[in-house]
């Protein structure tokens, strides 16, 4: 497998994040300034689709790409855009794509919270403007014994994470998604207790494999896909990439994720890609990789066990599953 560019960020890059919030302060008012003045309206259509300005000035300046799928060709983009799971919008296949105009997502604000010396909420686009985008290509596994191969533009979230000065007691990180039962038909059912959550150990939020992704195919995500911004964990099952994230906290006392909370015994806190340990109500050896017939091996940690492995060598994984 080809190895991956960690780029590490030098501390003259570092902005802190007050920084951010006081310029976005300047331009909202000088935006709210020019709007009284001009016609109202008129404006804000610029201001409410800034995120998408930033993203899409990185993607025309060209972004490197690290293929991390072996070479492996990506899924069709349809195929990727169609067959989802996200059950704020509903709890079939192609719900998501059919109900994305539900999630709105401008403006987009970020909180990053609790165990961090650098606390708040920040608009996505001065996000964006202080993270070097690159496209990476990850196989996606979920535990339905499906996948995809996506090639994802993102930034890997050890670099915002570190942005934020975590403190030495921060040991989870806990991503909550959009919550919106006005809007979002799937919210309204209790098929979870929304908002979506994920956890993940400190460890495996800063290693270099986990990523935010804010787009896909060299465009930014379709709503159905997360949109604006979702985790990727390639490692894991798909469950723990949780979309349309609107708040990262970190903690010392792990919570239970939303799947766990459902169901513990079916959906594990490490969900970690394993063959060999089966779901109750079925095999995980093999999969169906979409667009594609037949089925072929699932690959331990989902092909990245070189890269993530040590990081259970003292867990017993037909326990810790
Ligand atoms: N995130 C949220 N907020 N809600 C969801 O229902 N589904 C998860 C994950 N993230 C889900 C979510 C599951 S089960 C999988 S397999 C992946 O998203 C699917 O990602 P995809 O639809 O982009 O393929």
């Amino acid at each position: 497998m080809k190895r991956y560019r960690y780029p590490s960020i030098p501390e003259s890059e570092v902005t802190p994040p007050e920084l951010f919030e006081s310029r976005r302060r300047v331009l909202r008012g000088g935006l709210l300034l020019g709007a009284a003045a001009v016609a109202p309206g008129l404006l804000w259509p610029r201001n409410v689709t800034a995120w998408q300005g930033e993203l899409q000035r990185q993607l025309d300046a060209g972004l490197p790409t690290v293929d991390l799928a072996g070479g492996e060709a990506p899924t069709s983009f349809r195929d990727i855009t169609t067959y989802n799971n996200f059950y704020e919008l509903g709890t079939g296949k192609r719900d998501p794509e059919i109900y994305a105009h539900q999630i709105v997502t401008d403006p987009w604000s970020l909180t990053i919270d609790g165990e961090v010396d650098k606390a708040g909420t920040f608009a996505l686009e001065d996000i964006l403007k202080h993270q070097d985008l690159e496209e990476r290509i990850y196989r996606l596994r979920c535990v339905e014994a499906w996948s995809k191969v996506v090639p994802w533009t993102g930034f890997p979230l050890a670099e915002l994470l570190k942005r934020h000065e975590p403190t030495s007691r921060a040991r989870y990180v806990v991503f909550e998604s959009i919550h919106d039962p006005d809007r979002l038909r799937g919210q309204r059912r209790s098929v979870l207790d929304w908002p979506y959550r994920e956890v993940l150990r400190i460890d495996e939020a800063m290693h270099p494999l986990t990523l935010m992704a804010v787009g896909l195919y060299g465009e930014s995500l379709p709503n159905q896909s997360g949109a604006p911004i979702r985790l990727v964990v390639p490692w894991k099952y798909g469950f723990k990439s949780i979309k349309s994230v609107v708040r990262i906290t970190l903690v010392e006392e792990r919570p239970l994720s939303s799947w766990e909370e459902r169901n513990p015994e079916e959906y594990g806190f490490y969900a970690n890609v394993n063959p060999e340990v089966d779901h109750p109500r079925w095999s995980q050896a093999r999969e169906r990789r979409i667009g594609e017939s037949g089925r072929r091996e699932t690959l331990m940690f989902n092909g990245y066990a070189e890269e993530v492995a040590h990081l259970y060598s003292d867990l017993d994984l037909q326990r810790h599953y």
